[in-house]
């Protein structure tokens, strides 16, 4: 089959590899329909992540059709259409019994494409299936489930759920990358009080007026004044994160009022400064969290009812083949307009 396969920062492709075969009695093989490129790919390929060895097919998003399953999985079968999680779980540790699958300590957790083989494939081994794996209803169409995978489980519990927003907050999202896009969209199930997103590119801004924001400002026009403006000086009660770099780490922990909750989403590759010299009088919470994906059922319901945005937050879609040229096309999103990018191994039905 053909696969994109890291080679160490900067040199990627995408190329043939052996099919993946069944290796534990737990796991599931699926083909790829709709697979997408997430802006921790692009931490990969910068060489942020240093765990992801030479040679691992990457991507952790994908919906597909099972095509095997090993002796011991119970719940889905040939044939079924399913959304890979980013997280797998085994679902026996300490962890995976309090529902924190992203932190397994029985060989789950954030694996596919960084610790084994991922999704940016035609056909991806899907270890701990019957945890790892959510069978689809037929009202959700693959290129929108992707979705589920990994963005919206992450901006709601890492950033929303973990953050606290409140009705009446004032939020505000450093990063309109989908996954802050989605974070977006996911605080207004709070009735926040005003959202302002901040990001650098304008397209990104834009895109962050239609997911829900009220006010948005560009990171290189003060954002730090503005919202200090609009809070008679106080701060923001809630400030996520979802870009990934000190600047904007720092920034967000400057932003925060008193009392204040910070949630960091974004993957860090190099330290960030915490100042408490500053903050040690705040009384602040500041949480970081790789995303366990517990909300992915209540996210699909969800999504099935159509309460979450799906259409706006998909701006591209390649055929599979097309996977280098997709994530040039993401990775220059300020200049493409790129936020979600979505390869499919067909033709893209139901587009609503
Ligand atoms: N914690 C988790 O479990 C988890 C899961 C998925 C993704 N992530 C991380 O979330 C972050 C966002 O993901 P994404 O897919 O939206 O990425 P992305 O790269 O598409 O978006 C990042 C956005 O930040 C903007 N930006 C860059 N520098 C900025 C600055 N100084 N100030 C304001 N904005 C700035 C960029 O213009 C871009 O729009 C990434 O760091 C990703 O690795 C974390
Ligand atoms: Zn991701
Ligand atoms: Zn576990």
């Amino acid at each position: 089959m053909k696969a994109f396969v890291f080679h160490g920062p900067e040199q990627s492709a995408w190329h043939d590899v052996p099919d993946p075969g069944i290796q534990d009695a737990t796991d599931a093989i699926v083909r790829v329909d709709s697979v997408s490129i997430c802006g921790t790919d692009l931490h990969i390929l910068k060489g942020d992540v240093p765990d992801v060895r030479p040679g691992t097919v990457l991507g952790h998003e994908a919906v597909g059709e099972v095509v095997e399953v090993g002796s011991g999985v119970r719940t889905v079968r040939p044939g079924d259409r399913v959304l890979v999680s980013c997280i797998s779980a085994c679902g026996l540790c300490r962890f995976c019994r309090e529902g924190a699958y992203g932190q397994c300590l029985g060989g789950g957790g954030w694996i596919l494409g960084h610790t084994i083989d991922g999704t940016q494939a035609e056909y991806v081994r899907v270890p701990f299936a019957d945890l790892s794996v959510h069978p689809l209803p037929a009202t959700v169409n693959s290129h929108h489930a992707v979705l589920l995978a990994d963005i919206y489980p992450t901006a709601y519990e890492v950033g929303v759920l973990n953050g606290r927003v409140g009705p009446g907050d004032t939020v505000v999202v450093v990063g309109a990358g989908p996954v802050g896009l989605a974070a977006i969209a996911t605080a207004q199930l709070f009735s926040p009080g005003r959202i302002i997103a901040v990001d650098l590119a304008p397209a990104r801004l834009e895109a962050a007026k239609r997911a829900g924001a009220d006010t948005v400002v560009n990171a290189a026009e003060d954002p730090e004044q503005l919202v200090a403006d609009l809070t008679d000086g106080l701060g923001a009660d809630v400030v996520i994160e979802a870009v990934g770099v000190p600047a904007s780490f720092e920034m967000c922990t400057r932003m925060v009022r008193p009392g204040g909750r910070v949630a960091n989403v974004g993957v860090h590759g190099k330290s960030a400064t915490l100042h408490l010299e500053s903050l040690w009088s705040k009384n602040l919470t500041i949480r970081t969290g790789l995303v366990d994906t517990y909300s992915t059922p209540a996210l699909l319901r969800m999504m099935a009812a159509g309460r979450l945005p799906t259409s706006s937050l998909v701006t591209h879609d390649f055929p599979l083949h097309r996977m280098e040229e997709a994530y040039d096309v993401f990775s220059r999103a300020a200049d493409t307009g790129a936020l979600k990018v979505v390869l499919n191994s067909g033709p893209v039905k139901d587009r609503t």
